[in-house]
């Protein structure tokens, strides 16, 4: 609700702030202290609480997603995407999700079932079917290993070939994935991000009329590090047949 919206405004400007100074950081470890304290009886995952150490699991119970700053490079290197990523999900599903481009001020939101939000203003997804018309946004992600490296290269490659229209990154997995929701992209793909990156923009998606899905075509499971957004099913599909996935872990793999 509206304490939930004020909170993560407030947040933003904490963020807006220090992205406005210039830093040296060799490590992302130190802004975490803003999201805690929201409800002792919920569970929180985090992505400062798991790089410290806590197992990650996503259970029945009510649950927090936050990553409180998507775009750490961005971030550091004041290139202007960084966003504030909140979800709350019971029973394993999203029940909302706020994701704040704190250099934009762009406020996307969701709640299921009602719809989604830029700024108070109703989104809706292009609906586009034709891939060949599809501008389409992914990331060139944090692995440097060769065969994540080949396999990333390689999926742009073989979408620019379909042809579609361009391939776009923006360095932040929320705000990529709520251009889908905008309409302003037709479709997202991303291996090897986690869950509290997506988390809010999948439901933000849906909720615009976008689909949201695995890579390899299954239904989205927020943990397995892949996903698809789109338009339509028939681009979502059509990217599905496309893109290959490199091996990496669950975020709740032991
Ligand atoms: C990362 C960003 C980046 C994506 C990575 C994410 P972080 O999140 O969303 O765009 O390529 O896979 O992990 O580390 O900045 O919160």
């Amino acid at each position: 609700g509206s304490a939930v919206t004020q909170d993560s405004s407030d947040s933003g400007s904490i963020v807006l702030s220090a992205f406005q100074q210039q830093k040296e950081v060799m490590l992302k470890n130190s802004y975490s202290d803003h999201f805690i304290g929201l409800n002792k009886y919920d569970t929180f995952i985090g992505e400062e609480s798991v790089a410290a150490g806590e197992r990650l699991e996503l259970s029945d119970s009510p649950t927090w997603i936050i990553d409180p700053i998507d775009g750490t490079v961005n971030f550091v290197h004041r290139f202007p995407f960084v966003a504030i990523s909140i979800a709350f999900a019971v029973n394993k599903q999203t029940e909302f999700g706020i994701v704040y481009s704190c250099v934009e001020d762009k406020l996307y939101c969701a709640q299921r079932g009602g719809g989604a939000f830029l700024n108070g203003e109703p989104l809706h997804a292009s609906g586009q079917e034709d891939i060949s018309r599809c501008l389409v946004v992914t990331e060139i992600g944090a692995e440097r290993d060769d065969l994540a490296l080949s396999t990333m290269t390689s999926n742009i490659f073989r979408l620019l070939k379909l042809p579609v229209h361009g391939v776009r990154a923006l360095g932040t997995a929320a705000v990529d994935m709520c251009q889908v929701a905008t309409g302003g992209a037709d479709a997202y793909y991303h291996i090897g991000m986690h869950c509290w990156d997506i988390a809010a923009s999948a439901l933000i998606v849906q909720e615009a009329g976008g689909v949201v899905m695995d890579t390899d075509g299954s239904q989205f499971d927020m943990m397995s590090r892949k996903v698809i957004a789109a338009s339509s099913s028939a681009v979502a599909n059509r990217i599905a047949q496309v893109v290959q996935a490199f091996p990496c872990r669950r975020d709740d793999e032991d």
